[in-house]
């Protein structure tokens, strides 16, 4: 009896490893490396600790990873003089940050179980720990991806959203995700956390009118109006607690202080309002359906099975 229960549990574990349709599980490493998710926490911990600035850069690495071909590691693929990855994609150069966070995570993954466990699966985890760490909701996150050995840059400049987009255009990119514009709304919450760059930002603040004119008026003490200067100045997305995972984002939106073009069209008498409306006061709906999206976003084209690899160096194939 016990044997046979066994002998089904091990073929159930082999059926999901190597089932190339295999799905994604939360407790996909139980057995082949049970530290994997607390390493993974206080990796992440730490990093925070020393700077939280981090836990921003990590959220939107796993989202610039789940958007580009699936959540595959992709993303963190180095260029080489032979291989063009996605760093350098628009979306991503001078932009995308915490790499070299992702890499101390992994070395720690890597000393507790070698060969084990994906840099997807590393960066799932350490985003949902930043939002966590930062006040926000928890909850377990679906486990088995395997790592890309191609990366594109041209599918990174065409499916990563711009901030330029309009609520029409965010919910397309979206959808072609297979996300709604629930998930949408709820994702762009991540916008409580980080900073934005002034050349994303100059158009909004100095040109456009759905803004609070006061808001408007700081943010551009420190973006100059002329191209070319301040580029790289940052702002934090979201002014009063930018390292905090809350629903102020939504509160900003509604008073006209979204920072992105993106960000205030989400309430700008559309059909994403009153969604808008509902997050910013029920913060347990926001975290519910953010924690709803996340997992979703998470099951975008994962490699499973044979496809793929367990990357050892996340910047590089093996
Ligand atoms: C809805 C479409 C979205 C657009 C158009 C968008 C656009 C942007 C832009 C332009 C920036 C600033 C980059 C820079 O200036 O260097 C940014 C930052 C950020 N985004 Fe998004 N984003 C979107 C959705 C998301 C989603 C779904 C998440 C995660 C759930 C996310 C998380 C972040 C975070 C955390 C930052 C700050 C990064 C940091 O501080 O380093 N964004 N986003
Ligand atoms: C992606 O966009 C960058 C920046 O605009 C551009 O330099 C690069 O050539 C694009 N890559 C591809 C493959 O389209
Ligand atoms: C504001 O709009 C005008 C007219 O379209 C344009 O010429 C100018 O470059 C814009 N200014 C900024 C700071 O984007």
């Amino acid at each position: 009896m016990a044997s046979s229960s066994l002998f089904v549990r091990l073929a159930f574990v082999l059926l999901l490893t190597w089932s190339s349709y295999a799905q994604l599980t939360p407790h996909y490493y139980a057995y082949s490396c049970p530290k994997a998710l607390p390493t993974i926490r206080s990796a992440v911990k730490s990093a925070i600790s020393n700077d939280k600035r981090v836990g921003a850069q990590l959220l939107r690495l796993f989202f610039h990873d789940c958007f580009v071909n699936g959540c595959d590691g992709s993303l963190l693929l180095d260029d080489t003089s032979t291989f063009i990855g996605e760093k350098n994609a628009q979306p991503n150069r001078n932009s995308a940050r915490g790499f070299n966070i992702v890499d101390n995570i992994k070395s720690a993954v890597e000393k507790a179980c070698p060969g084990v466990v994906s840099c997807a699966d590393t960066l799932a985890v350490a985003a949902r720990d930043s939002v966590v760490l930062l006040g926000g909701p928890d909850w377990q996150v679906k486990l088995g991806r395997r790592d890309a050995r191609t990366a594109s840059q041209a599918a990174a400049n065409n499916s990563i959203p711009p901030p330029t987009f309009n609520l029409n255009q965010l919910i397309n990119s979206f959808a072609n995700q297979g996300l709604s514009q629930k998930d949408m709304v709820a994702l762009s919450g991540g916008h409580t956390l980080g900073v934005a760059r002034c050349i994303n930002i100059r158009d909004r603040i100095y040109n456009e009118t759905n803004i609070d004119p006061s808001f408007a008026k700081t943010r551009q003490s420190n973006c100059p109006r002329t191209a070319g200067s301040g580029d790289n100045n940052v702002n934090p997305l979201e002014l009063q607690t930018p390292t905090a995972f809350d629903n102020k984002y939504f509160k900003n939106l509604i008073n006209k202080k979204g920072l992105l073009h993106s960000d205030q069209q989400l309430f700008n008498g559309g059909s994403a309002d009153s969604l808008v409306r509902s997050y910013s006061s029920n913060s347990d709906l926001f975290n519910k359906d953010f924690v709803a999206a996340m997992i979703k976003m998470g099951d975008i084209k994962p490699l499973t099975g044979s496809n793929g690899e367990i990357r050892k160096n996340c910047r590089k194939i093996n």
